[in-house]
């Protein structure tokens, strides 16, 4: 397949950016990208440039989603208002919620429900994906949430790397009881995850649970991820420092202190940020410390959002990111989240044949608000419809 004369905006050619290589994006002009089995063969200057040209991006990689679950949570937009989101999740609402409907829900409906989100997530541009467990607590629930999404992964042929969630403490149970069941399905699971991941806030676990838990994957030579400071700081950079653990995910409640502590990826997600009313003033002193930033949607029965150009423009329009680190948080920065810098998440030769072609410059992206800005959208070397959405 050959893209004729198209003008490219892309991150640099590195494994990560941060600092100044974050606030911007390789262009090149009027060149020709030739695709070949999927990978991009060689991207060359157009001998008879037209004026016009389209723009094309890399496609987005999505490394914090809770693709698979059972039911919806729309009764629970309006209650947050008044109660927020850690009463109603006390109140055995919420994660609770949808613990009870992923368990209730036979494996096809999973499947065919958690299909349909990530058609809509590569149609609006997403290539890559993260899909976390948690909504089974019990092992053969969260079992047959692995099993829908290594099908989809079949089905598809795209990439989802797979994380471990211990989310909440069973209704009925302790942490200390469930610590055990937990690492026994690290040991069960092995093999079939990347990551282990672990919800450290008030109403979930303890940074002391979670130390517990990724050490154990580390020992396995699973890294870890966590869900950290969201709603609460509960000591979790300090108590959890010397793990292996790749990102860092949510950090609203993180002071700069302990942001100077982190080693790994540090992962925003926009529309979560938004939905809790947080002001995300700790995002500007991310940037100014060099941190690796990376950007995920957090889909999820509670922020149900398929669309990555809609995350990109409320974080545009709201926090201190421009759309050239937005880009870049969101392609090259999230690929190297999940140790794929190396093979995709920019536009340069060798590298996987996943992009975005824009219907106008990149720039009016999160300008022309909720408009959508992607025209087509190639995974893999293969061209999704465009008139889709
Ligand atoms: O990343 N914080 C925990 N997990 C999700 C929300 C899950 C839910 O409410 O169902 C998050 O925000
Ligand atoms: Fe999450």
């Amino acid at each position: 397949m050959l893209l004729e004369n198209v003008s490219i905006a892309s991150p640099l050619n590195k494994k990560f950016v941060t600092g100044s290589d974050f606030d911007k994006l390789d262009i090149l002009e009027h060149q020709d990208i030739k695709i070949l089995n999927g990978k991009i063969e060689s991207i060359t200057p157009t001998s008879y440039p037209k004026k016009e040209s389209r723009w094309v991006i890399p496609a987005f990689c999505d490394p914090h989603t809770h693709l698979v679950f059972g039911g919806t949570r729309e009764n629970e937009i309006d209650l947050r208002k008044t109660m927020g989101y850690g009463e109603v999740l006390k109140r055995g609402g919420g994660i609770y919620s949808t613990i009870k409907s992923t368990t209730e829900c036979d494996e096809d409906t999973l499947y065919n429900e958690s299909m349909e989100r990530i058609v809509s997530m590569m149609h609006h541009g997403t290539a890559i994906f993260e899909s976390k467990t948690g909504y089974g607590i019990k092992a053969e629930v969260e079992e047959k949430m692995l099993d829908v999404m290594e099908r989809i992964e079949r089905k598809l042929r795209v990439r989802i790397k797979k994380t471990l969630l211990a989310h909440v403490v069973p209704r009925n149970g302790n942490e200390k009881g469930y610590l055990k069941e937990f690492k026994d399905m690290i040991e069960e699971f092995r093999g079939r995850i990347d990551y282990v991941d672990v919800f450290v806030d008030d109403g979930a676990f303890s940074p002391s649970f979670a130390r517990e838990a990724i050490q154990f994957a580390n020992s396995l030579g699973i890294p870890g991820r966590v869900h950290l400071n969201e709603l609460k700081n509960l000591g979790g950079v300090g108590i959890l420092s010397g793990l292996d653990i790749v990102s860092y995910d949510h950090m609203l409640e993180t002071n700069e202190v302990e942001l100077d502590k982190i080693r790994g990826t540090i992962t925003i997600l926009p529309f979560t940020a938004i939905n809790l009313r947080k002001s995300g003033s700790i995002f500007s002193a991310m940037k100014e410390k060099r941190k690796v930033l990376a950007m995920g949607s957090d889909l999820s029965p509670n922020t149900y959002i398929t669309s990555f150009p809609l995350a990109i423009s409320l974080a545009r329009q709201l926090f201190p990111f421009t759309i050239e680190n937005l880009i870049n948080m969101s392609t090259l920065n999230s690929c190297y989240s999940l140790s794929l810098s190396e093979v995709a998440g920019s536009l340069h030769p060798g590298k996987e044949a996943n992009l975005i072609v824009l219907k106008e410059g990149f720039g009016k992206i999160g300008y022309k608000f909720g408009e959508n800005p992607i025209k087509s959208v190639i995974i893999n070397g293969k061209v999704l419809r465009a008139d889709r959405n």
